[in-house]
């Protein structure tokens, strides 16, 4: 089965991708570094050179090549379930785990993480915590949509771990 991890940046989508495939032994999907891989350029320079419509779009592309492949834990970009018909997509062809977590927390994970972020980066500790709270109004709808929400506030790494584990194997034996 193919799984999404879905939810706002700093969620800890592709951190958990890789620890949920190493006990699994399902493959691991990270679509940012594929597109990175295939521009041959960072997230930042793509935004930069060919805009966020074209990152879009080739986000959005991406989601059907997966789709036409096998079994894969993937970790989505923090948009992509926002743009186009991604939401309906994937819950179409799997698993979608939402990542939920307070802004104060993703603040905290972001700040050293923002420089290659092309839309956080340039923000003060408190302009990122507005932009984050407003963005997540209009994020959260989408969001929401998916099939299980995990909430990362107040379950440990190691809890939240075992229960995508145990969503994963048991929808695989389906
Ligand atoms: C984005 C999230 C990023 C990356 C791009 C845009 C977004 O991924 O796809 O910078 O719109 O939320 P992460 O969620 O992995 O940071």
């Amino acid at each position: 089965m193919l799984s999404f991890l879905i939810g706002y940046m700093g969620s800890g989508k592709s951190t958990l991708g890789r620890t949920l495939s190493k006990l699994t032994g399902i493959p691991f999907i990270d679509m940012d570094a594929v597109i990175e891989q295939r521009n041959g350029m960072s997230i930042a320079e793509i935004f930069a050179q060919a805009g966020e419509k074209e990152f879009r779009r080739q986000e959005s592309e991406l989601i059907d090549e997966i789709a036409a492949g096998g079994n894969a834990i993937v970790a989505t970009g923090g948009g992509a379930p926002c743009f186009f018909d991604n939401m309906e997509k994937m819950n179409s062809l799997g698993g979608t785990i939402y990542l939920k977590t307070s802004p104060a927390k993703l603040v905290r994970r972001l700040e050293n993480g923002i420089s290659k972020r092309p839309l956080l980066k340039d923000r003060t500790t408190q302009e990122l915590e507005e932009f984050i709270s407003e963005n997540l109004k209009i994020r959260e709808p989408y969001y929401l949509k998916a099939k299980v929400i995990i909430d990362c506030d107040t379950l440990t790494d190691s809890r939240i771990v075992e229960h995508i584990t145990a969503y994963i194997t048991k929808s695989d034996k389906k």
